[in-house]
């Protein structure tokens, strides 16, 4: 029997496979937009665990998954057993023993190998501490449908070395481009957290403004990401001059896209003139999640089709 494929950090898949997945969102978004029903998930169901507050990436797996043809199920750590202590080994155990696919969004990546070590079904990465591969997949995709290929441009990720940043930079390792990336001092990225084989695709800068410059796409997070809240206040004075402002989006290239994964705090990681500006997608950007993970899901779940 085959392994199970599971989605838990970007360079689980090849180029190769990103090549696919891109083209068959391409067609499925294709579809959808013409209102023409798909339904390969006919029967089959998802699991959602939430151990994080969501709004994304719960309506998008989950209207997904309907429109796919099959349904999706809610569980979130207050109401369910896995807020009370029970081994993630044996929940992995019961939860893929009834259904086709999971999709898991917690705090340590280790949970999320755990469950899939001792899942029957594939399981999905819909957001850690450490990476959030769904977002840069749509991301990406957004990105190729704006500008085209990626390869060989360059990304300036400005503020906090969080699980996006590190995602990004394995996507830079995989599909061979440049991420410039500023932190503020103390909030470097750490290379090894990052899963990163050391390919130089990313460089480090102190000034936003110089990562920015010549730059193809833009893009930050929120200062504090879920489960850092305790280093709100630090983190705010920390960060104070990592906000992308009009002034670092005129020194990227001329036709320089702004991504923001939302949700986004206008007057901290980026100025509303920016967000709501000409260079933003990030509407296109959340839009993307939907279409992206149904073809994810496919994939997983039946495996490769040529459109
Ligand atoms: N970007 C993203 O994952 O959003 P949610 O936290 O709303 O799911
Ligand atoms: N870095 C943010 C992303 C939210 C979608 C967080 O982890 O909270």
């Amino acid at each position: 029997m085959d392994a199970i494929k599971h989605y838990l950090q970007f360079k689980d898949f090849t180029r190769e496979e990103y090549a696919y997945l891109f083209e068959r969102a391409r067609w499925i978004k294709e579809k959808f937009k013409r209102y023409e029903p798909y339904h390969p998930l006919f029967d089959r169901t998802l699991v959602m665990i939430f151990e994080k507050a969501s709004t994304r990436t719960r309506l998008s797996f989950e209207a997904g998954m309907h429109q796919l043809g099959g349904s999706a199920i809610y569980l979130n750590t207050r109401d369910s057993q896995l807020g009370r202590g029970e081994p993630v080994e044996d929940a992995a155990q019961v939860i893929s023993r009834m259904s086709d696919a999971v999709m898991i969004r917690t705090f340590e990546q280790t949970v999320i190998e755990r469950f899939a070590e001792n899942s029957r079904v594939p399981v999905i990465n819909g957001l850690t501490n450490e990476y959030h591969p769904c977002q840069i997949l749509a991301d990406i995709f957004t990105f190729i449908e704006h500008r085209g290929d990626i390869r060989g441009k360059t990304v300036a990720w400005i503020g906090d070395s969080n699980n996006m940043c590190n995602t990004w930079l394995q996507a830079a390792e995989l599909l061979d481009f440049n991420v410039h990336v500023s932190t503020p001092p103390g909030y470097e990225v750490e290379a090894e957290r990052a899963g990163l084989y050391g390919t130089n695709h990313f460089e480090q800068f102190d000034d936003p403004m110089v990562a920015c410059q010549g730059a193809d796409l833009v893009t930050t997070d929120v200062w504090t990401s879920m489960g850092f809240e305790a280093e709100n206040e630090e983190r705010k004075a920390a960060f104070a001059d990592w906000c992308v402002d009009a002034d670092m989006m005129a020194v990227a290239a001329p036709d320089a896209v702004f991504m923001h994964c939302l949700p986004a705090h206008r007057g901290e990681e980026v100025t509303a003139d920016v967000i709501d500006g000409a260079h933003s997608v990030v509407w296109e950007e959340a839009e993307n999640r939907l279409h992206v993970q149904k073809a994810l899901l496919e994939y997983l779940v039946v495996g490769r089709i040529e459109s």
